[in-house]
């Protein structure tokens, strides 16, 4: 029977993330770095991706058994053609509380200033923007590509124009490429309709060559802004949310920092991820999916499926940020994890 499902660490169901592509026009050194993502990299061809209707149909079932937030990612979604076409299908899903679907997407606003109005009017709630830095050559450092600072600010101020609000921007930190500019990414978000959020680089896939000095913790971001800008804590919007919130003791505007590495958050975990071709992992760092894609080509029922997703959410018990110091490399053998780009930030 549909209706909210609890994993073994009960954790209920609340979150799906979905991978809409696994391409993007971006090569940031954390998540997709060029020497792997190269012009012989394998994507997916057209065939092995869910359809707009696939996806809407694993979406209904998901949401009838709890879910109420669905983010769309990637890779990078606004790449995937006519996606406002998929936010419009996903509009229209009722939630089992009656409470309305918070409908989100995270994209690296590189096509942002030109689809911001069609997302919003297909009935997407929000947008969270990736910008790594304010200066241009440090952005290109992070991203490997030629992209103006200032286009994605225009994607910012289009989205916000577009009501796709509150909007959030997450800026992934790496000792030494890009440490300093927390400083000028907080002045210039500080006052403005966005909430920076400082993410921790994470050992996320297989090819970042992660390394624990390269991450700062967030610890000490929060010290290197408050020295200038006093700061203090305040309660999470929601349990279990990803950032903890500091505002500025003077009233004007907060920000947010994601911790999994120095303070992993596994405890209240409530995401399931669905990658570009239809597989779900219970964890960002699982090393194996479980195949939904099979059963949807298959012609099961609705019923089947349904049982299918309740049943891997019960038997999940993944906390591997919690777990992280006995799985650094050298503990855990073999296993490849997968790659954040296919199973969605
Ligand atoms: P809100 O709905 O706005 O609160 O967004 P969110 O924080 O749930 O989602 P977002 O995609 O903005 O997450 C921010 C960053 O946190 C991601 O880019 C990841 O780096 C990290 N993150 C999100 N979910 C998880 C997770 O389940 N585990 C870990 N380890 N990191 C996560
Ligand atoms: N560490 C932390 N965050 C990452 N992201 C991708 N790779 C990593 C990583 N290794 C997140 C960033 C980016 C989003 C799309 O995915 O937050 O903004
Ligand atoms: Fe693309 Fe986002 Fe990954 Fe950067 S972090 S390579 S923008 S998917
Ligand atoms: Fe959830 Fe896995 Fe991230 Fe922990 S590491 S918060 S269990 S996705």
């Amino acid at each position: 029977p549909a209706g909210p499902v609890l994993d073994a660490l009960a954790r209920p169901l609340h979150d799906l993330r979905i991978s809409v592509t696994d391409r993007c026009n971006f090569r940031c050194v954390y998540c997709m770095p060029k020497e792997v993502f190269d012009k012989d990299y394998d994507y997916l061809p057209h065939s092995a991706l869910l359809s707009f209707e696939e996806i809407t149909r694993v979406a209904r079932l998901f949401v009838a058994h709890g879910v109420e937030k669905i983010r769309l990612t990637g890779g990078e979604p606004l790449l995937r053609k006519d996606i406002e076409r998929l936010v419009g299908m996903l509009r229209e899903l009722p939630t089992a509380s009656g409470r309305p679907l918070d409908l989100t997407l995270t994209t690296n606003g590189s096509l942002l200033a030109r689809k911001a109005r069609a997302l919003k009017q297909a009935g997407l709630d929000r947008v969270t923007v990736s910008l790594d830095a304010l200066d241009d050559a440090t952005f290109k450092r992070m991203n490997d590509v030629d992209f103006a600072v200032a286009d994605v600010l225009k994607g910012l101020d289009a989205a916000h124009a577009a009501g796709l609000g509150p909007i959030k921007v997450n800026m992934v930190v790496k000792r030494g490429m890009n440490d300093d500019q927390v400083l000028p990414m907080a002045r210039h978000f500080k006052d403005a309709p966005f909430i920076l959020r400082f993410i921790e680089y994470m050992d996320v896939g297989a090819s970042n060559g992660w390394n624990m000095d390269e991450v700062i913790p967030s610890g000490e971001i929060v010290r290197r802004i408050d020295a200038e800008m006093p700061l203090e804590p305040i309660a999470p919007n929601y349990p279990g949310e990803t950032a903890a919130r500091w505002r500025y003791r003077d009233g004007r505007g907060e920000i947010g920092l994601v911790s999994s590495v120095t303070q992993a958050f596994c405890k209240d975990c409530t995401r399931m991820r669905l990658s570009t071709e239809g597989k779900l992992y219970t964890c960002l760092f699982a090393t194996r999916g479980h195949d939904l894609r099979a059963l949807l080509r298959e012609g099961r029922s609705d019923l089947e499926i349904g049982n299918a997703i309740a049943g891997l959410w019960s038997n999940r018990a993944d906390r591997y940020s919690e777990t992280r110091a006995i799985a650094t490399p050298g503990f855990e053998p073999g296993a490849k994890k997968v790659e954040m780009s296919y199973i969605g930030g």
